[in-house]
């Protein structure tokens, strides 16, 4: 068997695995990057957020043909929608992007290996692919595996009618009726991609609202706005069953009716993917639900394997896995950077998106801190007038007697953009003093940030 030796033997290439590599690369590692897909970029790029926000894309524009361009005085007939070019087009980002991973790699020297790892000890990973088996040694592991969607007991997952989330992203046709298990960030996108292209929509949720986590007025808003776009919510439902009945599916709800639909999207989370792997050869130890737990270092129970990504928990997105694997090698190669985990974006990509960072006021409330909540419409923004997107809002807390920006909570057009800003300013430590009185250019969506800050100290300009 083959054997190459390397300082660093990046386990998965996603956007932990990847961007690790990477900067390891540019450290002056010697570095190896192994995956089991013939794409690099993991979940995030080949059936994540890339073609779900391709899919967002398109959907959105339909939207907009049918309803919003007469706004503009521009009328058109015989629209149509060809969901084979919606899917080609996605494709292709897609490809571009993962075969842009393979460049990247060329240009900075990282040896990609294509096939599933194993560990066989704890010097080597052995890799089984399309070209046989290969040893792979290292001085160093870092595992970063991700994660997979959740399964449900009594949901009959055939990765047709009924399935994850790759499966809503290739749909052959639009389904007349589509349940989505799950009011989380996977059943709103997809929800509304469906909803869009004209599939009826229905959201069935355990909890008494969408998106637990997320600041609970900005959910409720959320709530009202997508119900408004035709999503149909049902919270507080428990799914007993899914099950195919010929070309139809059967949901059973407790205490509930039936509903019978022609597709179903499972989306009640992901969990890690590190079975298998052979952790427990090397006496790496995973959680009860197969996390790996890490320190401050990454580092796992064996000191030169390190984990991050997905598989150790927390938030599971992308960019705190990227910011993870350079942290991760950085501290390796003596750098003393650092993760900060209270300054994390999210963001839901519907239309309007929703956008988060910081503490939320639920956090807040329950950690007894007093703040102050200055918020401020887009309707008041001349921006979004000149754009039709009037909906929605910024709410920015602070420290009541600091000033401190503690959390920002964005619904509204580009949210997913805006919160930048906000994650700066509160990577630096700012107050919203620091953003009021920064100049922020006229006339654009950004100055809907600027007056949330002015109203934290009640002296908004263009609200009252
Ligand atoms: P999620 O955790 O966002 O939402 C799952 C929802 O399912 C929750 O509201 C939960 O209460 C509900 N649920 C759980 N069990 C249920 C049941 N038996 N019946 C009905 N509802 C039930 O998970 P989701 O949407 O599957 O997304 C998975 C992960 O992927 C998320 O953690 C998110 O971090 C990531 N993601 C991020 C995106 C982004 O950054 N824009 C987009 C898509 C996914």
């Amino acid at each position: 068997m083959n054997s190459v030796r390397y300082d660093l033997v990046v386990l998965g290439g996603g956007p932990a695995g990847y961007v690790a590599a990477i900067r390891a690369a540019q450290l002056g590692m010697k570095v190896a990057c192994i995956d089991e897909n013939t794409r690099f970029g993991g979940t995030c790029l080949r059936v994540g957020c890339i073609p779900s926000k391709a899919l967002l894309e398109s959907s959105h524009l339909y939207e907009e043909a049918k309803h919003r361009f007469a706004d503009h005085g521009l009328t058109m007939s015989g629209l149509q929608m060809d969901l084979s070019t919606m899917m080609k087009r996605k494709e292709k980002i897609v490809d571009t992007l993962t075969g842009g991973i393979d460049m990247l790699f060329k240009q900075r020297g990282v040896t990609p290996y294509r096939g599933r790892g194993k560990f066989r000890d704890i010097e080597s990973i052995e890799v089984t692919g399309p070209e046989g088996t290969t040893l792979v040694q290292g001085d160093r592991f870092l595992v970063c595996v991700g994660s997979r969607p959740a399964s449900l007991p009594g949901i009959e997952e055939d990765n047709d009618r009924i399935g994850n989330s790759t499966t809503a992203l290739s749909f052959p046709d639009v389904p007349k009726r589509l349940v989505v298990i799950g009011g989380g960030y996977i059943g709103l996108e997809m929800g509304s991609v469906w909803n869009r292209l004209g599939s009826e929509v229905i959201v069935l949720e355990a909890l008494d609202r969408i998106l637990p986590g997320m600041d609970s007025e900005l959910a409720q808003l959320a709530h009202r706005t997508f119900k408004k776009q035709g999503l149909d919510f049902r919270v507080n439902t428990m799914v007993a069953s899914a099950k195919r009945d010929g070309d139809e599916c059967v949901v059973e709800i407790r205490d509930g009716a039936p509903i019978r639909c022609d597709r179903v999207l499972l989306a009640t989370g992901r969990v890690p993917t590190t079975s298998g792997i052979g952790l427990d050869i090397i006496g790496v130890p995973t959680d009860r639900r197969g996390f790996i737990s890490v320190n401050e270092d990454f580092q796992t129970e064996v000191k030169h394997v390190y984990a991050m990504g997905d598989c150790i928990g927390g938030l599971m997105l992308a960019h705190k896995a990227m910011e993870e694997g350079i942290v991760c090698v950085e501290r390796m190669a003596g750098i003393p950077s650092h993760m900060n985990y209270d300054v994390i974006p999210a963001i839901i990509y519907t239309h309007p998106e929703i956008s988060s960072v910081g503490k939320t006021e639920e956090q807040l409330k329950e950690s007894g801190i007093d703040y102050r909540k200055g918020v401020s419409p887009f309707g008041a923004n001349g921006r979004a007038r000149t754009l039709g997107e009037t909906e929605g809002r910024v709410k920015i807390l602070a420290d009541r007697k600091t000033d401190r920006v503690l959390g920002v909570h964005i619904i509204g057009v580009r949210a997913g953009d805006l919160i930048a800003e906000a994650a700066t300013a509160m990577e630096f430590g700012a107050s919203s003093e620091d953003i009021a009185r920064t100049c922020h250019a006229h006339p654009t969506l950004a100055e809907a940030m600027h007056e949330a800050a002015l109203a934290v100290d009640d002296r908004a300009i263009h609200s009252a």
